[in-house]
C-alpha cells in the first residue's frame, strides 16, 4: 500500500532557526496520526509542510506517491481547498456568523446551493453533537462546542485528510474528550485520515500510532516500535 502521505528528509529553515532536520513520516490511509513533541521541535511546521500550506527548502512530500512540490501555487491551494481539512487550536469561526452559517461556508464557497449546504452543515452539526446549538453565534458557545462547529466546518468538506493543530489545547479535560471522542468517531465513519497535534497524552490516546519530534525530526515511532 502506498501512503496517502510522506514526508522525505524535509529541512526547513527560518532565518536561522533550523525548524526541520531531515523529517521522515510515513501516513497511511484512514490512519489517526498524534505528532507530539516539545514546543519548538517543529510539529507546526511539519504539518505545513505535510498539508502544502508552506515548501520545505529540501526534501519532498508525496501525497499518494504524487511529488505535490511540483505543483504550482494555484494547484496546491486547490488541492488544500479540496483534499485537506484543518482545524486549529481556536476554531477560527467568523464571530457574526452562527453555528450554522459558518458550518456552510465552506460548502458555498465551493459552489454548492443554499439549502444544500445548510442541509449539509446541519447534518455535519448533528453528528458532532451540536444540532441544538446550530443558530448559536461563536460567543454564545462553549470552547468545546466551537471546536466541534470547525471540526463540523471541515469535514462537511469531505477532505481525505484533516490536520488538526491542538484542537484540544484550549480546551478542559472534559470538553477535549468529548470533541475527541466525536471526531475519532467521524473521521472513522467517513474514512478520512487524522493527522494531530497534541501535548496532551490523553488527547494522543485518540491516536492509531504516536509520532515524537525532536529537533525537527522524527525521534519515535510507536508504528516502528510495535512493528
Ligand atoms: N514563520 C516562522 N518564522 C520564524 N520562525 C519560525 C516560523 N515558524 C516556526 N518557526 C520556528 O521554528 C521552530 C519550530 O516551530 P514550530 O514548527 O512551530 O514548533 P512546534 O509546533 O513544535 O511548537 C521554532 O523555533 C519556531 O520559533
Ligand atoms: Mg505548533
Amino acid at each position: 500500500m502506498i501512503p496517502i502521505l510522506s514526508a522525505r528528509t524535509l529541512h526547513k529553515r527560518f532565518g536561522l532557526t533550523h525548524a526541520l532536520r531531515g523529517a521522515e513520516l510515513d501516513i497511511m490511509a484512514g490512519e489517526i496520526v498524534a505528532i507530539m513533541g516539545p514546543s519548538g521541535s517543529g510539529k507546526s511546521t511539519l504539518l505545513h509542510c505535510l498539508a502544502g500550506v508552506i515548501a520545505p527548502d529540501e526534501g519532498r512530500i508525496l501525497l499518494s506517491g504524487s511529488d505535490i512540490g511540483t505543483l504550482g501555487e494555484a494547484a496546491r491551494s486547490r488541492l488544500r481547498l479540496t483534499r485537506f481539512g484543518f482545524v486549529f487550536q481556536f476554531g477560527q469561526l467568523l464571530p457574526e456568523l452562527t453555528a450554522l452559517d459558518n458550518a456552510s461556508l465552506p460548502l458555498l464557497l465551493a459552489g454548492k446551493g443554499r439549502r444544500e449546504a445548510r442541509r449539509e452543515a446541519a447534518a455535519w452539526l448533528d453528528r458532532l453533537g451540536i444540532g441544538e446549538q446550530a443558530g448559536k453565534r461563536p460567543a454564545q458557545l462553549s470552547g468545546g462546542q466551537a471546536q466541534r462547529v470547525a471540526i463540523a466546518r471541515a469535514l462537511a468538506m469531505h477532505p481525505e485528510v484533516l490536520f488538526a493543530d491542538e484542537p484540544t489545547g484550549a480546551l478542559d479535560s472534559l470538553s477535549a474528550e468529548t470533541t475527541m471522542t466525536l471526531m475519532r468517531d467521524q473521521v472513522r465513519a467517513a474514512g478520512t485520515t487524522l493527522v494531530l497535534i497534541t501535548h496532551d497524552p490523553r488527547t494522543a490516546a485518540y491516536a492509531d500510532r504516536e509520532v515524537i519530534i525532536r529537533d525537527g525530526r522524527v525521534s519515535v515511532d510507536s508504528r516502528a516500535v510495535a512493528a
